[in-house]
């Protein structure tokens, strides 16, 4: 039955979002095609395999977590082998986007501590903000050193035998540092890439935003894309 209303795989925006991006389509840009959304999603669906099999592991206090994955036995092989899947998808997003991320001076300023608070309120000048933001950049760095840590440390844990037992033990409290500071960006960053900012989980979904959107988060990357040019008060 018919509606009338394009359906969503005809529709221009998310054919050309399929091999495309940073291109305008009638009233949509094209921000993530979808090859950066496959790669976006496994590390996401990876990243909490691995945690909640490994949080079961990690103390008794969450061993219920463990009946969801098939018992304490299922979490103990499967955790290290989405352990090192995660790491796998990680490292091709790394190589995916590292181009897009490359820091730029205003993006120091993210490393002010009050700086995210201004972001918040949308006080700090956004003018010259380009595809991603500082914020988004360092979270992107912060992500890979994470995951290089992770791994490192979750290999010598994983064959414990072939390290001396200092090994074993720094290497899990790298693990587990590592892993904390992971869980509390992680929840920060779905925190802004839903709730806090309407339409950016749309962007990784079907892969386009609204001008509307681009102008006022980033306001350099939407003149790029449109060509348009400042608008002065
Ligand atoms: C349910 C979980 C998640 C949701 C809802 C989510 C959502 C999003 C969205 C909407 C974007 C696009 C932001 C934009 O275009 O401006 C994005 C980008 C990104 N995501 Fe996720 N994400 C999730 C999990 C993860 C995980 C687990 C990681 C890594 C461990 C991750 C790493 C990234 C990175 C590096 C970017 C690019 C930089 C940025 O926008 O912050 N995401 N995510």
């Amino acid at each position: 039955m018919s509606s009338g209303a394009p359906s969503s795989l005809a529709d221009p925006a998310v054919l050309r979002a399929r091999r495309t991006e940073d291109v305008v389509v009638g009233d949509e840009i094209v921000r993530h095609r979808l090859a950066s959304r496959v790669i976006h999603w496994s590390v996401a669906l990876l990243f909490f395999l691995a945690l909640f099999s490994g949080l079961p592991i990690w103390t008794p206090v969450l061993g219920w977590m463990a009946h969801l994955l098939g018992g304490l036995n299922v979490c103990r092989w499967l955790h290290p082998w989405a352990g090192l899947l995660f790491f796998l998808a990680m490292a091709a997003m790394f190589v995916h986007w590292l181009g897009d991320m490359r820091l730029e001076p205003p993006d120091r300023e993210w490393l002010r501590p009050r700086k995210m608070v201004e972001y918040m309120k949308h006080e700090g000048d956004e003018a010259e903000v380009g595809k991603y933001n500082g914020g988004q950049k360092l979270f992107f760095f912060a992500v890979a050193l994470g995951a290089a840590g992770l791994i490192v440390s979750g290999l010598v844990l994983w064959f414990p035998l072939s390290f001396p037992r200092m090994a074993s033990e720094l290497a899990t409290l790298l693990h587990d540092l590592t892993f904390i500071l992971f869980v509390v960006a992680v929840v920060l960053h779905v925190y802004l890439g839903t709730a806090a900012e309407p339409g950016t989980f749309h962007s990784m979904v079907r892969g386009t935003v609204t001008r509307r959107w681009a102008r006022f988060h980033h306001p350099r990357w939407y003149r790029e894309v449109t060509g348009e040019r400042p608008r002065h008060p």
